[in-house]
């Protein structure tokens, strides 16, 4: 059988798997896709129209009649509905929403068929927690992507301070990033987990320019075996 092609991208919240992902489709000229972003633009625009988060006619509707657009242009990267969620996405509060979101079986069934959509004519990176073992596990390529929690937890600290957010501390960080990681890994739906054939790799003291050249070596590599030109 020949294999998807894509690059499935795992790993929890700050391990730096989204920046390698970007970075390495950059590097090889591929498509990147982030499904975190879908899950965070879904859970910003349930809880805007005040849709209760949970399975039940309310979220199958709201599901029903939505219009949910990636890659817009350069600078969109996702939208709802016409409305750009590209920057609200990043703020902490809908962080903690789409770990809520993401555990509805409806929502994780809508995403599914999204994302194979958006793959089936280009090759392309994306990264999300269960792209090698749900969404593509014929992938040619998996990656599990990870790093300690506290290099993790000061990442995301940087990237909301970067993003203007100046009143959350490290400690509240590390708990949230625990919290996250506990219900990404037990929940019922296709938890947080490394695909068996996924290459494992943890970040914690690797400089990212190393990275990036391993990686794309390694994905050259596995496309050769599979008969995929890049
Ligand atoms: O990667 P992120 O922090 O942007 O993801 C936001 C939330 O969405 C996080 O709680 C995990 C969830 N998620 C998921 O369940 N499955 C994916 N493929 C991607 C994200």
């Amino acid at each position: 059988m020949s294999k998807d092609k894509v690059i499935a991208i795992d790993g929890p919240s700050g391990s730096g798997k989204s920046t390698v992902a970007k970075e390495l489709a950059k590097a090889l000229g591929l498509l990147y896709i982030d499904t975190g972003a879908m899950f965070r633009s879904m859970a910003y625009m349930a809880d805007k129209k005040g849709i209760p988060m949970t399975s039940g006619s309310e979220m199958n509707s709201f599901l029903e009649t939505l219009n949910m657009e990636y890659g817009v242009s350069s600078d969109c990267l996702i939208r709802i509905d016409g409305e750009d969620l590209t920057q609200k996405i990043r703020e902490h509060h809908v962080s903690k929403l789409a770990s809520i979101i993401s555990q509805i079986p409806e929502v994780r069934t809508y995403l599914l068929d999204f994302q194979r959509n958006l793959a089936k004519e280009v090759l392309c990176v994306m990264e999300g927690r269960d792209i090698g073992t749900v969404v593509f596990p014929n992938a040619f390529c998996k990656l599990f992507i990870t790093a300690s929690v506290e290099t993790r937890a000061q990442r995301r600290l940087d990237q909301l301070k970067s993003n203007g957010d100046q009143n959350v501390t490290l400690e509240q960080v590390i708990k949230d990033v625990q919290k996250r990681d506990e219900s990404d890994i037990n929940r019922e739906v296709a938890p947080l987990k490394q695909a068996e054939d996924a290459t494992y790799l943890d970040t914690t003291d690797l400089t990212l320019p190393e990275i990036i050249e391993q990686l794309s070596q390694y994905v050259r590599d596995r496309a050769k075996d599979a008969g995929i030109s890049l």
